[in-house]
């Protein structure tokens, strides 16, 4: 019996179609999706306050209310992820509490600062851009219900994407002060965001299995040099340049060759040394405790609800 559910599983992911909830998988496919899905809600959800950090001082009420749909939309994507994550046996509380506790991993990307208002627009043009290179791949990951999740979050990334490409055209063509805030903002937000793929694939544990079982779709390198030829028109048009001397295209390649990355730094923001790290994690569990309140009023309720609906 071993020996067929595993043959039905690889068939499965061999004919690409989906793995579901009540379908037989292999121990290692589960740990490794709840690890990634886990990480991947995680992202969302922390992801909101570099942003939700300048919503009270956008510079006008259209920036304001494209700033907080977005935020909005962050946390909607967590919740799908978390819903999704569950599905594969494991519980959003707990999750929540290895996210406070400091011992969950997030994305590298949302532990940097946001000191200006131009870096609202090099999130959603780098960050937002990233993610979409990213997440596109993974509406077709062999899990059924994080593919599904997926399909839904790539449509409002692209609506992220584009109003931050949008915030940088418009700083990088008014005055020189706000040309050079968007340039600024960009020499922050480049290199981390080439971080945001994972390590070189010669140092990725979890590549190989992953996509083995279809989860990952293209290794992080891929994804990065694609990512990088992406952004060197968008930033011609921009006007503003790519801070790495070293960018350069390779006609032999067909891609963009570019400078190295500095790997030391995101191992040290990934083992919590990052500008922001403590503040960020700090600030999660703070939003949590004062949510306790709403949470035993909430199941107080349901379970009142219960009693009488019995
Ligand atoms: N930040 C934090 N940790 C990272 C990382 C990053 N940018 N890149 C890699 N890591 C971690 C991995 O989680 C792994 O650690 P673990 O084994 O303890 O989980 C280790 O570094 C080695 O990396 P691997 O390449 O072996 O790991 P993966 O195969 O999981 O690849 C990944 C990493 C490409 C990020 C993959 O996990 C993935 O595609 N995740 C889903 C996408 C995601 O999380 N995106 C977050 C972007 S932010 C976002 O979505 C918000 C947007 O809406 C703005």
């Amino acid at each position: 019996a071993d020996r067929d559910r595993q043959d039905r599983f690889d068939e499965t992911v061999a004919a690409e179609s989906r793995i579901e909830p009540r379908d037989w998988m292999p121990d290692a496919y589960r740990k490794t999706l709840v690890r990634q899905m886990a990480q991947h809600a995680h992202s969302e959800i922390i992801g909101m306050q570099p942003e939700g950090n300048w919503i009270t001082r956008a510079p006008s009420l259209k920036r304001k209310a494209i700033l907080m749909a977005k935020v909005q939309d962050e946390a909607g994507h967590g919740l799908y992820l978390y819903s999704a994550a569950e599905t594969l046996g494991v519980d959003r509380e707990d999750l929540t509490e290895q996210l406070i506790d400091g011992s969950a991993k997030y994305s590298s990307i949302f532990n940097y600062p946001t000191p200006t208002w131009a870096d609202m627009g090099a999130i959603g043009w780098l960050v937002d851009g990233a993610a979409i290179v990213n997440q596109v791949p993974l509406t077709r990951c062999s899990y059924g219900p994080y593919a599904r999740a997926m399909v839904r979050i790539c449509k409002e990334e692209s609506f992220h994407q584009r109003q931050g490409f949008e915030i940088l055209y418009e700083l990088s063509h008014g005055t020189d002060a706000q040309h050079e805030m968007a340039q600024q903002a960009i020499n922050r937000w480049w290199w981390p965001s080439l971080m945001m793929f994972g390590p070189p694939d010669d140092q990725s544990p979890n590549s190989a299995r992953s996509m083995a079982w279809k989860i990952k779709r293209f290794s992080n390198d891929e994804l990065r040099q694609r990512f990088i030829d992406m952004c060197v028109p968008q930033a011609e048009i921009l006007g503003l340049d790519i801070p790495d001397p070293e960018l350069n295209w390779n006609a032999e390649r067909g891609h963009y060759d570019f400078g190295p990355i500095d790997w030391d730094e995101f191992f040290q923001v990934l083992k919590g040394h990052g500008p922001c790290n403590a503040l960020r994690v700090s600030h999660r569990r703070r939003a949590h405790e004062d949510g306790a309140w709403v949470r035993e009023a909430a199941a107080a309720h349901a379970e009142k609800q219960a009693r009488t609906a019995a």
